[in-house]
């Protein structure tokens, strides 16, 4: 899929931006603060509905304006699809093909893009919790159950902590919930499995593409219980060793949402072992890999990527180019370097132009 067009009005510092692109490789070239990021902040919020940066939307709207809005056209094989956005103090409104959107989380389906931050690169050394948001955000594209799945147990955990937070603990509606909980974890564990086991076959294609030598990823997924035909016994056997402890800290110590991955280089923890420049290009082989994962073609997401080449050394910018120009769409900003087969478009002060290919 790729976007070919996208307006901007109010978005961040832009008062009003038309653009076209192509397929392939989209440059934005601009000095700092031009609103190189911004863009990508579009671009991701009509996949999301959110900016990667973790603001609130009201971050979104330009300064002492009401509303901001984005309007894209989305290419899938031959068919087009329209998507607005509305953003103002209430809330937000997404249309597609003027059709008002409830399910926001199905927007994915018709604009699927992958952001590659800046701080992305530290994904591996980063709290646990940043990992878990990878996995989250992969997996509920690729299977929409995930998200709700991760919804109820988000809610069964509230329940639960309120529980433990009680001067009286209510053990019987504490047993009932736990129980409610550990059904709904073993499905999420199983589709974190799967997709831990699909990315280690990807993982390593994307890797001989970009790195020199020869290396073997693994990514090793720690769930928080080894799933077993005995799961739910055994389950509830950790909750309740894990009672004590649980009443003492009034909240819930174990479960998938305290789960975590690493990623081994030749048997060697990135995290701890690997270079600067290792844990950076492997950030974005884990970050890219997922694009490999979506079986139907015109389905492939758009790769978006902020600020990356200035990090890496010429030879590996060289490998990354190669391989972004055979991806359907790609967004790649940078403050100077110079991209050849790709489309440029300079960024100033919140304005864009085209530079012809
Ligand atoms: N809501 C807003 N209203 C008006 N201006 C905003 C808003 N949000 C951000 N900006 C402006 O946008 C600018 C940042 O733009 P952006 O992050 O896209 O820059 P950039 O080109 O990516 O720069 P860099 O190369 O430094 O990363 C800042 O100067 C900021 O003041
Ligand atoms: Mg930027």
């Amino acid at each position: 899929m790729h976007i070919s067009q996208i307006q901007l009005k109010n978005f961040r510092g832009y008062y009003s931006l038309k653009l076209d692109f192509s397929s392939g490789i989209n440059v934005f070239i601009g000095k700092n603060a031009s609103g190189k990021t911004n863009l990508l902040e579009a671009l991701h919020y009509l996949s999301l509905t959110k900016s990667f940066k973790g603001v609130e939307d009201k971050e979104l709207i330009k300064n002492k304006e009401s509303k901001a809005i984005i309007n894209a056209e989305v290419i899938e094989n031959t068919k087009k699809t329209r998507i607005d956005v509305l953003i103002n103090e209430k809330g937000k409104k997404i249309l597609i093909n003027d059709k008002g959107v409830n399910k926001l989380s199905s927007l994915n389906k018709f604009v699927n893009v992958i952001v590659f931050e800046p701080q992305d690169v530290n994904i591996f050394k980063d709290l646990p919790k940043v990992r878990r948001n990878y996995l989250d955000i992969n997996i509920s594209k690729l299977n929409p159950l995930y998200n709700e799945l991760i919804y109820k147990v988000d809610n069964l955990l509230k329940e639960r902590n309120e529980i433990l937070k009680q001067d009286v603990i209510d053990f019987n509606q504490l047993d009932i919930i736990t129980l409610e909980l550990i059904k709904e974890e073993k499905q999420i564990i199983e589709m974190r499995e799967k997709f831990i086991n699909d990315l280690n076959v990807v993982v390593n294609k994307v890797v001989k593409n970009l790195k020199e030598e020869n290396n073997k990823i693994k990514i090793v997924y720690f769930p928080f219980i080894k799933l077993s035909k005995n799961y739910l016994n055994e389950a509830t056997e950790l909750y309740k060793s894990n009672l004590e402890n649980d009443i003492k800290r009034k909240a819930t110590n174990i479960g998938i949402h305290r789960e975590d991955f690493i990623l081994n280089l030749n048997g060697m923890n990135i995290a701890t072992n690997g270079s600067q420049g290792e844990n950076r290009l492997l950030a974005i082989c884990l970050k890219l890999s997922p694009y490999f994962l979506v079986d139907e073609k015109s389905k492939h997401p758009i790769i978006a990527l902020d600020d990356v080449l200035s990090e890496l050394d010429n030879n590996h910018q060289k490998k990354l180019l190669g391989f972004l120009e055979k991806l359907d769409q790609v967004f790649i900003t940078t403050t100077n370097i110079n991209i050849k087969n790709a489309s440029i478009y300079e960024i100033d002060n919140h304005h864009a132009i085209r530079r012809t290919k």
